[in-house]
């Protein structure tokens, strides 16, 4: 569905127009979970898009915020909305970074379109730091106010939200428990989920 040539305009629209005001709540919903502030850290977001969350972890201070992406038109369209990230080209079954670099490996919303989910899973492990936190998933958030999820699904009712491939967080969980490292799901109906998966040391 995704490939290195799709344009980012009708994602990049439609999240303006329904979405926009999620994001601040995905920040929100890692710092809960990881229960610090991502001020200092090297975040890594994997299927970035148009740029909504690295726009949050820049304002959020992060040290280092590197941006991949499938798609080229994303990474530009995100390059107007955060000037600090570095954008990379990539798939998230290949990840071109060091290993035991990243603090922080995000991702929301993208996860549903990777087609080697196990590929995905070893790479982005390997360039997160051991005693570092994936978080990946996807949906309206946990600690988004009720009022702002009812208005958004009653705004979607009838969009490309029910085209969206269907994934078991617990099958995902498990593949992170595999690594024999922690592992859970947090989640909400309604509101999607986190696989919250933290890199023991190996
Ligand atoms: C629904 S959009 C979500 C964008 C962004 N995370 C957000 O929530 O605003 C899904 C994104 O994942 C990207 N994507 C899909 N498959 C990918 C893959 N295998 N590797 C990297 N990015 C991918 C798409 O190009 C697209 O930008």
């Amino acid at each position: 569905m995704y490939n290195k040539n799709t344009s980012g305009e009708h994602f990049e629209t439609a999240a303006i127009n329904s979405l926009l005001s999620l994001y601040k709540y995905f920040l929100i919903d890692l710092t809960n979970t990881i229960k610090k502030p991502v001020q200092g850290l090297k975040v890594l977001e994997v299927g970035c898009g148009p740029g909504f969350m690295l726009e949050q972890f820049e304002s959020a201070g992060a040290k280092e915020i590197i941006g991949v992406d499938i798609s080229e038109d994303m990474l530009q369209r995100a390059s107007k909305r955060s000037a600090k990230s570095v954008k990379v080209q990539a798939d998230a079954a290949d990840l071109p970074f060091d290993s035991n670099i990243f603090d922080i490996v995000f991702s929301r919303g993208s996860i549903f379109f990777w087609s080697d989910l196990d590929k995905a899973f070893e790479s982005i492990r390997r360039v997160t730091k051991n005693g570092g936190t994936i978080f990946v998933g996807g949906g309206y958030g946990l600690s988004t106010p009720e009022e702002i999820i009812k208005k958004i699904r009653e705004n979607r009712s009838g969009s490309n939200e029910n085209k969206i491939p269907r994934l078991d967080p617990e099958i995902l969980c498990k593949k992170a428990q595999a690594y024999g490292d922690f592992a859970e799901i947090l989640s909400a109906p309604k509101r999607g989920f986190w696989l919250n998966w933290k890199k023991v040391d190996s």
